[in-house]
């Protein structure tokens, strides 16, 4: 006979694997109702919890694991930076795993981090399946989703107000004159990239500017992809007098294919990115961008997780939302009305 697992108790009880996770390691507090059909569903079906897991989780290896989708990505270098820096401040060490925004590396880097018994995770997806990260639960590790969203029922989550941020970004340009204004989204299956495009189509139709699908051009947070788009966007008849693009790889690329066509920025063209990473002051001009709150998302992810790992902290799961901030610098200004 297989041997019963905790996903047979879960549909048993009617509950989640995590609420079941959090049953057999009493890492929440759960009602007593159902914490008594998760009670009866264990006895029911005999389950055994993976007692070599548990023998090697009741040790503390004071290890963090953290995966980031690009490590090159100055963004996610910056937070893996300073999560470092605030998981040494409480005696752990980080062990870093980049997904190359692979879900099968992904899977394989989670997968890692649980042979190596680590103390509890800071996870920012690489999109796609997340079911990845129920194994942490079956082996009843903690985790704190960073950056991009995930369903609740799995995990603490800090993420950034996108929608809003968007909206101030894309209300920049507007207040400027621009009624012509392109977006270089991100990867469509990751949230950050969907809620720009939210706020960036709020902030349009707050000053009365038709939304126009063939502004859009799809990017994937890599400098490369913000120049091919932004290339695209310059053959277009109706060329755009400004452009926002959602992280500052892409903003820094399609700078890149504007200076190539012989635009002069911001004259002809205006410029918004998106993350404050240092590039964004290297390149002329410099970007005017919207500032993460980097330390912000690290020492929130790292408080949120190492209360889970000392089990101060049994509450449900909740979502910190925190806020961005616009940073006016040369790469926009008021729209030129040509002659
Ligand atoms: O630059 C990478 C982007 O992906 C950032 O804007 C960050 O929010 C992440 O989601």
């Amino acid at each position: 006979m297989d041997r019963v697992t905790i996903k047979d108790v879960a549909q048993e009880a009617g509950v989640s694997i995590t609420t079941v996770s959090h049953v057999i390691n009493e890492t929440r507090s759960i009602n007593p109702e159902t914490k008594a059909r998760v009670m009866d569903a264990l006895d029911k079906l005999g389950y055994q919890p993976n007692i070599i897991a548990r023998s090697l989780r009741s040790g503390k290896t004071k290890t963090i694991g953290l995966i980031v989708p690009d490590i090159a990505n100055l963004f996610f270098a910056d937070v893996a930076r300073k999560i470092e820096d605030y998981g040494y401040q409480y005696g752990y060490s980080v062990i870093l795993g980049n997904s190359d925004n692979d879900p099968v590396k992904q899977t394989n880097y989670i997968n890692t981090l649980i042979t190596k018994q680590v103390d509890g995770v800071i996870f920012i997806s690489a999109g796609g399946v997340i079911e990845d990260l129920r194994s942490f639960y079956e082996n009843g590790i903690p985790v704190v989703v960073a950056d991009r969203d995930v369903p609740l029922e799995l995990a603490d989550v800090v993420l950034l107000d996108n929608e809003k941020a968007g909206y101030e970004a894309t209300r920049h340009l507007l207040d400027l004159g621009h009624d012509c204004i392109a977006c270089i989204t991100g990867p469509n299956y990751v949230s950050p990239s969907m809620q720009r495009v939210e706020g960036y189509k709020r902030a349009l139709t707050e000053f009365g500017i038709p939304f126009r699908s063939d502004l859009i051009e799809g990017g994937d947070f890599q400098f490369k992809s913000g120049e091919l788009a932004m290339q695209r966007l310059l053959a277009h008849p109706c060329k755009p007098t400004a452009v926002f693009a959602l992280n500052d790889m892409m903003a820094i690329g399609a700078l890149n294919a504007a200076h190539d066509a012989g635009l002069s920025i911001p004259t002809d063209l205006s410029i918004v990115g998106f993350d404050n990473i240092e590039l964004s002051t290297a390149v002329t001009p410099a970007l005017t961008t919207v500032a993460q709150p980097i330390d912000e998302i690290a020492q929130n992810a790292t408080n949120l997780l190492i209360k889970r790992m000392q089990c101060t902290r049994t509450e449900e799961n909740i979502r910190v939302i925190l806020s961005a901030n616009l940073i006016i610098r040369n790469s926009t200004s008021r729209m030129v009305v040509s002659k």
